[in-house]
């Protein structure tokens, strides 16, 4: 059997390079996008045969178009899609221009539905898929670190994930979400050491999470074993929130 190929966004850092690193070494052919050109050219290096890096900015529809466009007809089939790509604008609400928080929304949701909505006739035709967005903890309980645009974003994709699950599943497609809390990125470096600690002390298993703890969950929800799960949320988030 050919091997399945993984559409991944805001690909080549963070959770997102976890992602496809994880996606690699189970065997999938991985097309990352992301508009780091730089670091997503020597990903490619990196993971030369496995890996291939596509300029996109998820707020461009054409680039989006063009991308899906660019990796079907390259490989024939897109089993996989993750929205991962997510930005975070830290402001009070007094604080926060309108634009930044249109912006928020822009790549944190309307990048996402684009996605699905360009992908989805591909894996229709093909009679099967499997989704994940990269949601946040935000999305269920607000945003703990001051960003007015970033919850609400990440509750409208919670929504959207359950609106695709909805409509796609009766052709054989998945769409599923994950909700990380405090993982060790570029977007969590952000933190001051007192709120780092302070957010570490509010979590059960007393530590931040890992990368690559988020990818193992997305790599079980894009497997065989998940085929009965669609429109759930998963945190990854040691306990911090229990729902
Ligand atoms: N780090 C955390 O603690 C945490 C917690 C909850 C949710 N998340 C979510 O996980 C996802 C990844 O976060 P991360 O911490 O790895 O972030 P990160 O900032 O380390 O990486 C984000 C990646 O997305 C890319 N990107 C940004 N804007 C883009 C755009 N317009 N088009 C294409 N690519 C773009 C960046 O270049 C970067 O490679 C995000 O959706 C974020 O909201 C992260």
């Amino acid at each position: 059997m050919s091997k399945k190929i993984a559409l991944i966004t805001g690909g080549v850092a963070g959770i997102g390079r976890a992602i496809a690193q994880t996606l690699v070494e189970q065997a999938y052919t991985v097309a990352v996008c992301d508009i780091d050109d730089r670091r997503g050219e020597m990903m490619a290096k990196e993971f030369s045969g496995s890996l291939s890096f596509y300029h996109c900015n998820v707020a461009k529809e054409e680039e989006i178009k063009a991308v899906v466009q660019h990796v079907y007809s390259e490989y024939g089939r897109i089993d996989a899609l993750v929205n991962n790509a997510g930005i975070i604008r830290r402001r009070t609400s007094e604080e926060i221009k309108v634009s930044d928080w249109d912006e928020v929304f822009q790549v944190n949701v309307r990048g996402a539905f684009l996605f699905c909505k360009y992908v989805a006739p591909l894996m229709k035709q093909a009679g099967r898929g499997k989704i994940v967005n990269i949601s946040s903890i935000a999305g269920k309980m607000g945003d703990i670190t001051s960003a007015p645009g970033y919850g609400p974003s990440k509750a409208a994709l919670d929504s959207l994930t359950k609106t695709f699950a909805r409509e796609l599943a009766p052709y054989g497609i998945t769409v599923n979400g994950v909700a990380p809390h405090a993982i060790e990125t570029e977007m969590s470096a952000e933190w001051s050491a007192e709120k780092r600690e302070s957010i570490i002390k509010a979590i059960p298993l007393q530590r931040l999470g890992k990368p690559s703890e988020v990818a193992a969950t997305v790599a079980f929800l894009l497997s065989e074993g998940a085929d009965f799960i669609t429109g759930e949320i998963i945190d990854v988030n040691g306990g911090f929130l229990m729902d």
